[in-house]
């Protein structure tokens, strides 16, 4: 008798212990997947790599010249009316609510759209966003290496009829990465992160 209460017992602990460690594990699932708004997604494959491009003061710049800093980085083009403003806009507006801590935090924009892009044009855009912000234009075979290194997607939208040459729009996807100061890649902000979840997001890695 004695010695089925005690095993009665231990079942009872041990159905314990497991509930609550599979409470736990669920507990940090939701966790992880727990910031308002839209969250980081750390697991993408390994995006990210060298790249070589000219910035909007005409300066070369590699991937190594950041090495020992964050980068920020946002695929987009100058003539986009309404998704890479905005997201440009975020990325400044999450850096500054991050204060001090977000100097290690270089934002980069990249474009997808050479050919109009060009430096002078790069120059102006980005004064409109951030005092640090770098823009990054290049060769259509840099630009085109760049963007495969980190899975973005981007073509030449169908002209509207009537037109005029070089009058056109760009598809292109609308990730923000934030990659570690050797290089690597930690995480990607969708398109519609709130300013605080991006400040947040970043700061979990700094
Ligand atoms: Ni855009």
């Amino acid at each position: 008798m004695k010695g089925k209460r005690l095993k009665l017992l231990l079942y009872l602990v041990l159905g314990l212990v497991v509930g609550a460690a599979a409470g736990l594990v669920l507990r940090f699932k939701v966790i992880d997947r727990g910031a308002p708004g839209r969250v980081a997604e750390t697991l993408a494959p390994a995006l990210g790599g060298p790249f070589s491009l000219v910035d909007q003061h005409g300066k070369n710049v590699t991937d190594a010249d950041f090495r020992g800093r964050f980068m920020l980085i946002y695929f987009g083009y100058t003539y986009c009316p309404d998704v890479c403003p905005t997201e440009l806009q975020d990325m400044g507006l999450a850096l500054d609510a991050l204060g001090a801590a977000g100097d290690s935090v270089q934002p980069v924009f990249v474009t997808i759209d050479p050919e109009r892009d060009t430096v002078a044009a790069l120059a102006h855009y980005a004064d409109l966003f951030h005092p640090r912000l770098v823009a990054l234009t290049g060769t259509s075979e840099q630009v085109a290496a760049v963007a495969k290194a980190y899975g973005v997607y981007y073509a030449r939208s169908e002209a509207e009829p009537g037109a005029s040459e070089g009058e056109y729009l760009m598809d292109h996807s609308t990730f923000i990465y934030l990659m570690g100061p050797d290089g690597g890649y930690l995480a990607r902000f969708p398109h519609g992160t709130s300013t605080d979840a991006l400040a947040e997001g970043i700061l979990n890695f700094l």
